[in-house]
């Protein structure tokens, strides 16, 4: 049986130690929560749902809102009242024009990230790159598979881009896998694209796991409420500090033996950490100087927090083939014009089930003994004209450092891509080697926009896969030269009650998009939280 309920909302003056204007007051909430989960993206909400499973009373805190009428979204759809933007596989191609763009994308960090309830899984791309390990479990694939047969009727619509390339990479020897069911094919290999799709719309956490979350009475969700710090006794984590959207600031003190997990993400993590005296000393230093209580020095714990910080690049090839196909008219879809996709889509079926994406290939090369993995996702952006949007993934050497500065933003203080001789050279020599296949006369092909080897490498943009920057290990960042800032039950070195699931703890970079492995390592850090107990400090009450 679980103890009663303590506690209750007691408001209180700035006695606390809160910050002045314009911060009025601040109000104390107590209600004897056994996890305090910071962060609703996808590591967030799968770690609360676990532990509410576990029969755990649990706080999750999300700074922004919604984006599914389930969640309270109102922004629906003009041609169906129960859909928003985000939740049409199809629109997810031209998301960065949609009006929710801009009130999902998180404004105060290095890179992009997006700041609304499911994270980036909300605004991304939809493709779920199963990882090719197969020492991971597989408990996310039962209620969050993926899929690249989304339509309900089992047909592939607009496959014009498919063909002209599949053939191409026939003539080049590549071959046909299905990347959900062999996802240790990784070389010269293409597949049709899986994508974060279930019952036609968009999946992931805010949908296949949320809503088992809420079916408990010892789960709370709490939006609009932006954790700036973990409130510190020493080396125990009693609570987190609150803003909400308006200024006003709330403490959420956790029961006796609680726990705090953050779960914002690889470019807001450091943040919190930073504000709460764990990093390095200039780090916890900008944030003082941001207007944030950090604790007293003497508890400052020196961590490399931000200290490595990795992405996947992306170089950008465009090709003009001799197919037939283009992109979809994402503005009749959006107002409602596009009446014969829309109508098939309302019956589940169609071209609006399917993400932005046609082909998606994987490959690989060696410099110097290092092997370097390579991803191309390929839509329609033209007249039979295709995108390849070209990663660099695992194997990578580049890293860089994010920080704060002093108005709270996370920032770059060294960008993470290709700044390494051993990047640099491996992207040459792959790039090189596809734009030959490409353009050889027997394709009829032509680059666009990027028109040789050097300008394709130089349209180097972020993946916006974020990861390390909280990096788990057994080497202790506190010590000597050790580069961790979470042990293997994902806990902060230094703290007996303050774990970190998501993004930042990863060690390296996927083979692929990352999302699928997000969820993965999420499902897998629960379960070492929930077996993780130490003597006399927490005590399992259930
Ligand atoms: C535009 C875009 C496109 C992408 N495309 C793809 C793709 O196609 N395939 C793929 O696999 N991956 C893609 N990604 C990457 C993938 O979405 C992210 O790697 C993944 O969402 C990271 O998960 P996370 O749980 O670590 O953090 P996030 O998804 O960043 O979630 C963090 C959550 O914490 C909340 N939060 C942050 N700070 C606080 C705070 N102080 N207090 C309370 N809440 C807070 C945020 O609002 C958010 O809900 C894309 C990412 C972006 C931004
Ligand atoms: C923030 O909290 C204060 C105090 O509880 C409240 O008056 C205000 O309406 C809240 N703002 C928002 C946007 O919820
Ligand atoms: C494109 O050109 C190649 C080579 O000339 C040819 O084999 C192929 O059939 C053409 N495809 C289309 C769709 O015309
Ligand atoms: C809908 O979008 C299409 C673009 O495809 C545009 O031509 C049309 O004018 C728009 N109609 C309305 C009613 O907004
Ligand atoms: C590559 O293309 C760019 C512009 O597209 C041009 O300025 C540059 O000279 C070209 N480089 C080579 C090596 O051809
Ligand atoms: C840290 O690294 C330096 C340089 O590589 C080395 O000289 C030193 O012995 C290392 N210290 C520890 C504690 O491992």
């Amino acid at each position: 049986m679980r103890s009663a309920l303590v506690g209750g909302l007691v408001a209180i003056s700035s006695a606390l130690g809160v910050a002045g204007s314009p911060h009025t007051h601040s109000v104390v909430t107590s209600d004897a929560y056994d996890y305090i989960v910071v962060g609703g993206g996808p590591s967030g909400i799968i770690t609360a749902e676990r532990l509410v499973e576990a029969n755990k009373k649990v706080l999750l805190l999300e700074r922004r809102y919604g984006p599914t009428v389930a969640t309270g979204a109102i922004d629906t759809l003009v041609w169906n009242k129960n859909l928003t933007p985000i939740d049409v596989p199809g629109l997810s191609a031209d998301i960065g024009s949609l009006p929710e763009w801009e009130e999902y994308i998180c404004t105060d960090t290095a890179g992009y990230a997006a700041c609304v309830l499911g994270g980036g899984v909300t605004v991304n791309y939809m493709v779920f790159v199963h990882p090719p390990d197969h020492d991971f479990n597989d408990k996310l694939y039962e209620r969050n598979p993926g899929t690249i047969l989304p339509s309900a009727d089992g047909k592939r619509y607009d496959q014009g881009l498919y063909t002209v390339l599949s053939n191409f990479f026939n003539n080049i020897g590549w071959k046909a896998v299905n990347m959900i069911s062999q996802p240790n094919e990784k070389h010269q290999v293409y597949s049709y694209p899986a994508w974060n799709v279930k019952d036609q719309k968009r999946a992931g956490p805010v949908r296949t796991y949320l809503p088992l979350a809420e079916k408990h009475n010892n789960f709370n969700l709490q939006l609009g409420s932006k954790v700036t710090r973990v409130l510190r006794s020493g080396s125990k984590a009693t609570g987190v500090e609150v803003e909400n959207a308006s200024g006003h600031l709330q403490n959420i003190i956790l029961a006796a033996n609680g726990r705090v997990i953050l779960s914002a993400g690889a470019l807001s993590a450091p943040r919190i950490l930073f504000n709460s005296g764990i990093g390095p000393q200039s780090q916890i230093e900008a944030a003082q100087k941001s207007g944030v209580i950090v604790p007293p020095k003497h508890d400052w714990i020196s961590l490399p927090v931000g200290v490595v910080l990795k992405d996947h690049p992306i170089f950008s090839i465009v090709v003009k083939t001799n197919g037939t196909y283009g992109p979809l008219d994402w503005a009749g879809i959006y107002n409602g014009t596009e009446t014969a996709d829309i109508s098939l889509y309302e019956k589940g079926n169609g071209v609006l089930t399917q993400g932005k994406h046609r082909l998606i290939w994987f490959s690989s090369n060696v410099v110097d003994g290092e092997t370097r993995y390579y991803q191309g996702s390929c839509a329609p952006t033209g007249e039979d004209e295709v995108t390849i949007t070209t990663y660099m993934t695992h194997g990578l050497t580049s890293s860089g450092v994010l920080g704060l500065d002093a108005s709270g933003n996370t920032v770059y203080e060294k960008t993470p891509w290709m700044n390494t001789a051993g990047d640099q050279a491996a992207a040459k020599l792959f790039i090189q080697s596809l734009v030959d296949d490409l353009t050889a006369p027997s394709t009829g092909f032509q680059l666009e926009t990027y028109t040789n080897v050097s300008s394709i490498l130089g349209s180097l943009t972020s993946g916006m896969h974020y990861i390390t920057t909280a990096k788990m290990g057994t080497d202790d960042g506190r010590h000597g030269n050790g580069t961790s800032v979470v042990d293997t039950n994902t806990k902060v070195y230094g703290m007996d009650n303050l774990y970190i699931v998501d993004g930042s703890i990863h060690p390296d970079l996927p083979t692929g998009n990352i999302q699928a492995t997000i969820m993965v390592v999420a499902e897998a850090a629960v379960a070492k939280i929930l077996a993780h107990h130490y003597c006399g400090l927490f005590m399992d009450r259930y």
